[in-house]
């Protein structure tokens, strides 16, 4: 894995953001303004920020759904491989190499596993279909064993794990997740940290947003920390770790008598989430 310094101003950025500014409501509300990140290839990158910051207004612009949220790309550009994305739909983004797994596990309820799978490999031929979707079981044990079952029926953690073999079903080059530990027991947390290490460690890159910075930024390569629409920090996991700001608000290292940021993120959250 690659770190940002080492990757060095040659190569060229899998995925780079220029200053861009995203509203919403015809412009009545600015999510993003004058964003600029990278990812470059074989990296983990990390997304972080307050409730509202814009991360997954990110994710979006990137994958081209943007206009399906009502939302707009007012100024910058979206770069994937050096290309502008500007006029590619959603569907051609995933075509191109970019998936994403969306905040709070939309899985397919009424689909079985299996099912869901390949609905998540729709642009690619049953061969390859078939393929991806062995890559997966072989990945993930426990949807081989309930391949028959509703997606619905299954628990939080398990959820989670198919709606990332879902998004693997394309083989993409850079894999995007909202928020993959939100809700999710502790240990749970700890497994599917494991399998987006796993997963970059056999060559995609990762676009990671969480809410549990201590997790992710212990498997960041880089990490930019979104602060009401602007990028406010940026660094390597590590640096970011052991800023104490970043401490303090995100890592629930709070100061005496203050409540702690993280507590009051994920109840706020967990309202929200079915
Ligand atoms: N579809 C939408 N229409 C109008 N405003 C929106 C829409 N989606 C997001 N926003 C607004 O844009 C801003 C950024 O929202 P976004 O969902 O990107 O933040 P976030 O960092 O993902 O937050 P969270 O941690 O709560 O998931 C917020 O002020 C939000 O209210
Ligand atoms: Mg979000």
């Amino acid at each position: 894995m690659a770190s940002d310094a080492a990757a060095g101003a040659r190569e060229l950025p899998l995925l780079e953001l220029t200053e861009v500014s995203v509203s919403y409501s015809g412009g009545a509300v600015r999510a993003l303004q004058n964003v600029d990140l990278r990812v470059y290839r074989g990296q983990i990158v990390v997304l972080i920020g307050v409730n509202g910051a814009g991360k997954t207004t990110a994710l979006s612009t990137i994958s081209g759904l943007l206009p399906f949220t009502g939302g707009s790309l007012d100024t910058g550009a979206v770069l994937f491989e050096g290309q502008d994305l500007k006029s590619r739909t959603a569907s051609a983004r995933v075509q191109r190499g970019i998936s994403m797994v969306m905040e709070g596990r939309r899985t397919f309820p009424d689909l079985t596993v299996e099912e869901n799978l390949t609905a998540g490999g729709f642009t690619r031929t049953l061969a390859e279909a078939k393929e991806s979707r062995d890559r997966v079981y072989g990945m993930f044990p426990i949807l081989a064993e309930r391949r028959k079952q509703l997606a619905g029926l299954m628990s939080g953690g398990e959820q989670q794990m198919l709606a990332i073999g879902r998004a693997l079903m394309q083989r993409p080059t850079l894999l995007m997740l909202d928020e993959p530990s939100l809700g999710l027991a502790p240990l749970i947390v700890e497994q599917i940290k494991d399998y987006i290490v796993e997963i970059n460690a056999e060559g995609t890159s990762v676009l990671l947003i969480e809410q549990n910075a201590a997790m992710a930024l212990s498997i960041a390569d880089y990490a930019y920390v979104l602060d009401g629409k602007s990028v406010a920090r940026q660094g390597t996991g590590a640096d970011l770790l052991a800023d104490p700001v970043v401490q303090e608000l995100y890592l629930g290292v709070a100061g005496e008598g203050r409540r702690s940021f993280r507590g009051a993120y994920e109840e706020r959250k967990r309202g929200r989430i079915r």
